[in-house]
């Protein structure tokens, strides 16, 4: 199957956002990655409905929404009007994980469960086949441009084993400090979608660099 690349909104420049989308749209890149923030969840705020509608009149990719915020159930109804094609919620947020899965899938997107660099991967093992995509915080999320952690690759390959012993279609996506240092590494642990942040947006061209990247996983 075809590795998927997902630049991440939070680095593009706010001021010109259209222009940002318009990058996308027209790059090889595959999806767009949003994140929400809701500083409480996480120790920031970035930006909720009313961007990720502007943003959703522009893009021509799927849209991959990732919720850092706490109960994330209540706007369920509000993400599937405003475009999320995938809307994944945070394990540690969600007392009720499975109800929250079927919630979204109700709402006609696909379900995605994110955990966090310290969150171990067996909690996900009653429920993985409910799963459309784990996300795997390759950073503590609230922030783009950290540091990659580097246990991640172990987290990914625990995460592959626990999804063939249970014969699911779940994919696996990471998340923060992805470059083309470790997104061939990650490929071959077992990934299948890469975010890619300040990687691609703060590189003198973007829509090369999503290009080379892209070369660099599907190689
Ligand atoms: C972090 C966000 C990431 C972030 C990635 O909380 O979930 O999606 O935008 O940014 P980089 O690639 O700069 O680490
Ligand atoms: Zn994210």
């Amino acid at each position: 199957m075809k590795k998927l690349l997902a630049p991440s909104i939070l680095a593009a420049d706010f001021a010109n956002l259209q222009r940002d989308v318009e990058m996308i749209n027209k790059s090889e890149a595959d999806w767009f990655h949003i994140d929400i923030m809701d500083g409480v969840f996480v120790p920031n705020i970035s930006f909720g409905m009313p961007v990720l509608k502007a943003i959703n009149q522009h893009a021509n990719k799927f849209i991959d929404v990732h919720l850092m915020i706490v109960n994330p159930d209540q706007y369920f109804k509000t993400f599937a009007e405003l475009g999320a094609n995938m809307l994944t919620v945070h394990l540690e947020a969600c007392t009720h994980l499975h109800r929250s899965l079927q919630s979204i899938k109700n709402e006609g997107m696909q379900a995605g469960v994110a955990l966090n660099p310290h969150t171990n991967i067996q909690l996900l093992k009653d429920v993985i086949e409910d799963i459309d995509m784990v996300c795997l915080m390759s950073v503590n999320p609230g922030f783009g441009g950290q540091h990659f952690i580097e246990n991640t690759y172990q987290k990914v390959r625990e995460l592959k084993e626990l999804i063939q012993l249970k014969n699911a279609k779940t994919k696996i996506e990471i998340d923060g400090g992805v470059t083309n240092q470790n997104a061939k590494q990650l490929i071959d642990a077992g990934a299948d979608v890469l975010v890619a942040g300040s990687y691609v947006f703060k590189a003198q061209n973007p829509t090369q660099t999503i290009q080379d990247l892209k070369k660099i996983m599907n190689s």
